[in-house]
């Protein structure tokens, strides 16, 4: 916790203290309510928010009239166009051009107003298909991407471009974090759209209800994943966006992308998420694979020596951050 001295201080260096003004942008979705409740745990009390009907990140007049009246001083671009390997070939054009569009408007109201530090949510689907591992930030651009979704992919690398490209022009601190595939209590659970985990928890729970004896999971479930819990990535993003001057200037150095992925620096198999899945839901019928289902990527993990360096570790255990999101998912479905 600040006191009222280290306060001062950190607004004196550009930090942000507690009643800086904080603007989180997507703070219904996933990464973006962790981060609200992050900040609120660590006492920040200057939070502002919208709900997309109060402010459509798309709409590039309404962004700029929302961030000259509100003039936030530190920015969590959390907001996006965000969905599984269905989605992102169903709607390639949708998200392309929602991700560009609401990237774009943010990061040049966030400029026109002056935002001190900016911190922009890729993924780390931006890294080629077949790079080695795990995957240091340098890997960014040096191979085909995933084409499934590479028009996603492709946002997100204007992104980060951007946020180096207006570093280096205006002088500005963006800096672009990686998380490699996150889960949590608000994650996605429509079986149409979401990402691995939420999917196979709701095929299972559905399973489990329906007493049915199978599960049958997309692809030969040999690749592998590595996953973040959502409020280990929360509390990644605070202690990036509060480094001290030199800290977080070292991330910017202007050779080189702004960049820093967020992990947990291991990874587990399909099959062995859908195992722990069954495990913790209480399924013991059998998992299937059906292979004619696309695999994506072999295999994703970050390397976050960068991140590690800085100080950071994530603390929640896999098996314990799928209890709470079945929990929650639980609790979502009582309600
Ligand atoms: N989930 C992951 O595994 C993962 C992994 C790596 C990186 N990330 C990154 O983290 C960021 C957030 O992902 P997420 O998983 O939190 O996604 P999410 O749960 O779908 O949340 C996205 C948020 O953005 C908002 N939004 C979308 N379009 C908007 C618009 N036009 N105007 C205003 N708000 C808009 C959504 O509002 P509504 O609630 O109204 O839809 C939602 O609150 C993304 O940049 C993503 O690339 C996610």
């Amino acid at each position: 916790m600040q006191t009222s001295e280290t306060s001062a201080i950190a607004s004196r260096a550009g930090m942000m203290d507690h009643d800086s003004r904080i603007y989180v942008a997507g703070h219904r979705g996933l990464v973006g309510s962790a981060i609200e409740r992050e900040l609120r745990r660590l006492g920040y009390r200057n939070i502002i928010t919208r709900t997309r009907t109060g402010l459509d990140l798309n709409n590039a007049p309404a962004v700029q009239a929302f961030f000259a009246q509100e003039r936030p001083e530190y920015v969590f671009l959390a907001a996006a166009k965000v969905g599984g390997i269905l989605a992102n070939n169903t709607y390639p054009a949708d998200f392309i051009r929602e991700n560009l569009q609401i990237q774009s408007n943010v990061i040049e109201a966030s400029r026109q107003a002056g935002v001190k530090r900016l911190l922009f949510l890729g993924s780390s689907c931006i890294y080629p298909k077949l790079c080695p591992q795990p995957i240091k930030e340098d890997y960014l651009l040096t191979g085909p991407l995933e084409p499934t979704n590479r028009p996603y992919a492709l946002a997100k690398i204007a992104g980060i471009e951007m946020c180096w490209s207006y570093n280096r022009q205006y002088g500005t601190q963006y800096l672009a974090a990686m998380p490699t595939n996150l889960y949590g209590p608000n994650d996605n659970f429509d079986l149409n759209n979401s990402h691995v985990l939420p999917a196979l928890i709701r095929k299972t729970a559905n399973a489990k209800a329906g007493g049915a004896r199978e599960v049958v999971v997309w692809g030969t479930g040999t690749p592998r994943r590595e996953l973040l819990y959502s409020d280990d990535l929360a509390e990644a993003c605070c202690f990036l966006m509060k480094l001290d001057e030199d800290r977080f200037s070292s991330l910017l150095n202007q050779d080189v992308p702004p960049l820093i992925n967020i992990g947990t620096g291991e990874d587990v198999t399909i099959r062995e998420l859908a195992e722990t899945v069954a495990r913790v839901i209480g399924f013991d019928g059998d998992l299937t694979f059906d292979t004619t289902k696309p695999d994506g990527t072999p295999r994703k993990l970050l390397d976050v020596s960068r991140l590690n360096a800085l100080g950071w570790r994530y603390k929640v255990p896999l098996e314990e951050g799928i209890r709470r999101t079945w929990e929650a998912f639980n609790q979502r479905s009582l309600t």
